[in-house]
């Protein structure tokens, strides 16, 4: 059977990006995924962030093939072994240590949402109160509770059970520009009569990622966090797509100076597309009881050894995020040219570092660009409730060159979406 007809045969029909992208991807190299027949498509999705620093970077393999062939251990539990020790000290010394964070690390099993669920855990054990808050348009993963604090209705609806213990408030900027959705929090928290109570802690993401790159000011985050402090609530990150050097800094809410109590990291920790998962707690709440958090996986020392020799290499100075964010300033730069070019587009562009993305009026515009750059083999996502925002999350490894070609092929995509929509008098897309 052709290959691409064994998985449509025997995998569930829960599978998503295949549709997306059908084609049978075989090998990968820097920002570039190739497929059986050896086509290059530029890849500007990065496993949804999870390959910052490309596929297969030459010196992270070495450090695994190294790693591997000595017969260093490969799974260990949570029992202690050398790669662990190292991972924490790496990961405490030029991580933690540099940003004035004393948080503890607790490897909650491999994925994004194993760290949802434990950062939710803990703030229910370290209060004694069920009620989380969360926001409009927030995604944090697929697991019940985490479900719980998502507000995706299609993906909440998977649940099959009622989505308990949480409040949905207004994201930054939801009732518009002038509506301050933190007022209105605190009216609820302070109001005997809202109905809220006094819930054990706020989750936040700094960029609302999966939900559409919505983009929370520093002002509101910090109020946020006040916000939090003055209703004794912890203040929880969730860092899991913006973390990583994603937003030009290696934390998304480090360039506000914000200090949360906990925050989840995961998708490029690894720096490999290995799973691997963290929670960063203060020690305060760190209340656990041995093992009342387990789990196999927790902890995969391969994963450690990719992510202790990534932030050797890219987060021992500032050069790479600097970098990051001249590359950055590039992006928005040219989308903001493209949005003024086409204004029959009605496209707006929003985002933080290299996590820029062009939100379309009309809702159809986004996918039809995705799927228009699949034809010109390059891989891009669309983002938020309706799929109306087109995400860009290039490695933030690409170099310039590459980083200009996808933006042509976003713009040649663009015309072609427009042409066949009969949008603002364009050529149909055969003819271009
Ligand atoms: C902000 C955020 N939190 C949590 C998750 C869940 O991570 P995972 O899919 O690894 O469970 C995601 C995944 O996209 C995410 O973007």
């Amino acid at each position: 059977m052709d290959m691409m007809d064994i998985i449509e045969n025997y995998e569930s029909v829960v599978r998503s990006y295949v549709r997306s992208f059908p084609t049978v991807f075989e090998k990968a190299r820097g920002s570039y995924l190739y497929n059986t027949e050896g086509e290059a498509f530029l890849d500007f999705f990065a496993g949804a962030s999870v390959m910052n620093y490309g596929h297969n970077h030459p010196e992270l393999k070495k450090a695994l093939l190294d790693y591997l062939s000595n017969d260093n251990v490969v799974h260990s539990l949570d029992m202690a072994s050398v790669m662990r020790a190292r991972f924490l000290e790496t990961f405490h010394d030029r991580i933690l240590k540099p940003r004035g964070m004393n948080h503890r690390v607790q490897f909650p099993g491999p994925t994004g949402t194993n760290a949802v669920e434990s950062a939710l855990k803990i703030a229910r054990k370290a209060t004694g109160r069920p009620g989380v808050v969360a926001f409009t348009n927030a995604f944090h993963g697929m697991t019940l509770g985490s479900l719980s604090v998502t507000g995706n209705q299609f993906k909440r609806d998977g649940a099959g059970v009622p989505l308990s213990y949480t409040e949905s408030m207004p994201y930054d900027s939801y009732f518009g520009d002038d509506f301050d959705t933190i007022d209105y929090l605190e009216k609820m928290l302070q109001d005997g009569g809202s109905g809220v109570g006094h819930p054990s802690a706020v989750i936040v993401e700094t960029v609302q990622a999966e939900g559409g790159v919505n983009v929370a000011s520093g002002e509101w985050l910090r109020k946020l966090q006040d916000c939090c402090r003055r209703n004794d609530m912890l203040f929880m990150i969730d860092d899991i797509q913006t973390g990583n050097g994603r937003t030009g800094h290696y934390f998304s809410f480090e360039e506000f100076g914000l200090d949360p109590d906990v925050v989840t990291v995961s998708k490029s920790i690894s720096g490999f597309g290995f799973p691997l998962s963290i929670v960063l707690v203060k020690p305060e709440y760190d209340i656990w009881e041995p093992g009342e958090h387990n789990g196999t996986f927790r902890g995969f020392n391969p994963a450690m050894v990719t992510a202790k020799r990534a932030i050797e290499l890219f987060w021992s100075d500032d050069s790479f995020a600097n970098e990051v964010q001249e590359k950055s300033k590039h992006v928005r730069a040219r989308l903001a040219a493209l949005v003024e070019k086409y204004p029959e587009a009605q496209g707006t562009v929003r985002g933080r570092g290299m996590m820029q993305a062009v939100a379309f009026e009309n809702e159809d515009i986004a996918g039809a660009i995705s799927q228009h750059c699949f034809k010109r083999n390059m891989i891009i996502e669309t983002a938020g409730p309706n799929d109306e925002v087109l995400k860009l999350l290039p490695p933030l490894t690409t170099e310039m060159d590459d980083l200009d070609r996808g933006l042509d092929l976003i713009e040649e995509s663009l015309r072609a979406v427009l042409a066949d929509m009969g949008i603002g008098g364009h050529q149909p897309a055969a003819n271009q």
